[in-house]
């Protein structure tokens, strides 16, 4: 049965369900996963650069108050985790959030939904390509080996950047230039590593993801071990030096503003939704293992703040004349390097490697060194999921014909999609080589929370649509969690800074752009063709009879 039947207009594209579903029965997984690999997996894709480098960028937002962003992001994740799991229960196929959103919200939505996750995936990977940056050019300095400044991060560019769009100079952009770098050739490199192994078809396996959870739990837990001890009460004091934070606002800070750009350190748990269709009962487990994953890593996140606040003090810095500086721009850079050549200890909220810079401040360097190691082995990991989770949504799009079909081209050798996943390493490559870690954080989660919010819309609409259908998971209260990770998503995007806040409407409206240049008039479903094919499948798209209503099939129609 048919959820619905394209009925033309510009919501009325809708990809029936079964289309959809045909897909995921070819692919018959095996249900073989249980609550503990589950949860091994949603620890494994969301511990990252958000906990081990942006830990700095939430301080210089919210202080000590970063606590509550941590405890406010992880519920807005979690509201939305149990959106997203009934429909990956439901449409357990490659593309995520874009294929549940064509199944119910239609092309055009679905397809501003592809373009957002454009910004989750390639944009987060470049984010976490720089924090892996930040700690190898680290690791090579606690071993004698001084990479260059000029080419290991890009916060001389960046205010050359400023200057030229009309900042005024000031003595912290002039340090800025002096100290800072042109380009992060690190995080090119990690990129174009990861490239490459997607490219030959390498995946994680389950036993490299455990090595690399075990790894990240004991870097945090001996981190943990060693700050609890030595807590200065006295540093939680003042708790809230930037307020509450105010969505409506330009500034991003506050504890609101350091819960958006936290955010990024829970992204990833839909790992686990999208492994629904291999999970032995899922009804219990994708729950356990969702839930059980956001907990975990909160209680870590929890525990890490408060030591790093606890041992160093997370107070934000201010300019000379008492203005709170952003975080990621070139005026707080300046300003880090105008105190450190002071004599001051750097604060935390300067330090690109924000666990060890603790670490080495309270005189266990080799520990410090232990655990940028952890995330220089760990990280690689996290761009390559999201690098792929990237490539499978370019391919299903191309798939369905709204973007070009030559992207969807299959490696004769290696049966990846090598075209797009090229072009997704080339765009993360450019980002993460001129770009702060900060800034790609904030942006990849202004496209995030746009997904998830459709997500949660996508359920509700569902369950009023197609009541009937099977739903191996069901989102537990349905219309309070839907409507509080709307409203969740919500606030938390408008307490972005507003570079980040404009960055998806600016990015949405190249979308459309295309969406009514080129896709519309390409699109398979317009044309009423439904593909029901698997990635490794070269069978061409199936025809299948127009639905009622449903526009004439052409191959220009826009
Ligand atoms: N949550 C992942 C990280 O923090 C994306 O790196």
């Amino acid at each position: 049965m048919a959820t619905s039947a394209p009925s033309g207009g510009l919501f009325g594209r809708v990809k029936p369900l079964d289309a959809i579903l045909a897909t995921a029965e070819k692919k018959g997984l095996h249900r073989s996963l249980g609550a503990f690999q589950l949860t091994m997996l949603g620890i494994g894709a969301v511990i990252g650069t958000g906990i081990f480098v942006l830990t700095s960028e939430a301080a210089q937002k919210a202080g000590p108050g970063m606590l509550l962003s941590f405890i406010v992001a992880g519920f807005v994740c979690a509201v939305a985790a149990l959106c997203y799991s009934e429909l990956a229960s439901m449409v357990p196929v490659s593309g995520s959030a874009y294929t549940y959103t064509y199944a119910v919200t239609g092309e055009l939505l679905a397809w501003m939904v592809g373009w957002a996750l454009i910004l989750e995936y390639a944009v987060g990977a470049s984010a976490v390509a720089v924090g892996w940056s930040n700690h190898a050019v680290g690791l090579l300095k606690g071993l004698g080996i001084n990479f260059p400044a000029a080419i290991s991060n890009a916060d001389a560019f960046m205010a050359k950047v400023y200057l030229a769009f009309g900042a005024a100079p000031s003595p912290d952009l002039t340090q800025a230039i002096a100290t800072g770098g042109y380009i992060n050739v690190p995080a090119v490199l990690i990129i174009g590593l990861v490239t490459w192994l997607l490219v030959i078809g390498t995946t994680e396996s389950a036993r490299v993801n455990a090595v690399l959870v075990a790894i990240k739990i004991a870097a945090l837990c001996a981190f943990i071990a060693l700050t609890l001890p030595v807590m200065n009460m006295a540093n939680f004091n003042p708790f809230l030096p930037t307020g509450i934070g105010n969505p409506l606002s330009s500034s991003g800070l506050g504890v609101l503003g350091a819960a958006g750009s936290i955010f990024f350190a829970y992204v990833g748990f839909d790992a686990v939704s999208t492994a629904a269709e291999e999970t032995k009962n899922p009804q219990r487990n994708v729950p356990i293992g969702l839930i059980g994953s956001l907990a975990i890593c909160t209680i870590f996140y929890l525990l890490v703040a408060s030591g790093a606040i606890g041992a160093m003090g997370a107070q934000p810095v201010q300019s000379a004349t008492g203005v709170f500086l952003s975080p990621g721009s070139p005026e707080l850079a300046g300003r880090c390097a105008t105190l450190v050549a002071g004599g001051a200890v750097e604060p935390l909220v300067c330090s690109k490697e924000a666990l060890v810079h603790v670490l080495d401040t309270i005189n266990w360097p080799v520990v410090g060194r232990l655990v940028g190691l952890a995330a220089v082995l760990a990280l690689p990991s996290v761009v390559l999921m999201m690098m792929f989770g990237q490539t499978r949504v370019f391919f299903t799009m191309a798939r369905d014909g709204l973007l070009s079909e030559r992207l969807a081209t299959v490696h004769p050798k290696f049966r990846t999609p090598h075209v797009v996943t090229i072009v997704t390493g080339i765009a993360a490559a450019f980002a993460a080589a001129v770009l702060p870690v900060g800034k790609l954080a904030d942006y990849s989660n202004a496209g995030t929370l746009f997904a998830f919010m459709m997500v949660a819309i996508s359920v509700m609409v569902l369950r009023r649509k197609d009541p009937a259908r099977n739903r191996p998971f069901r989102t537990p209260a349905v219309y309070v969690i839907a409507p509080m990770a709307i409203i969740g998503c919500l606030v938390l995007y408008f307490s972005l800074p507003l570079t980040a806040k404009l960055v998806l409407p600016g990015w949405g409206a190249i979308g459309l752009l295309i969406y009514f240049g080129y896709s519309r008039g390409h699109s398979h479903v317009g044309r009423g063709l439904f593909e029901v094919h698997e990635l490794d499948s070269d069978a061409p798209p199936v025809p299948v009879p127009p639905m009622p209503g449903a526009p004439t099939p052409g191959p220009n129609q826009a």
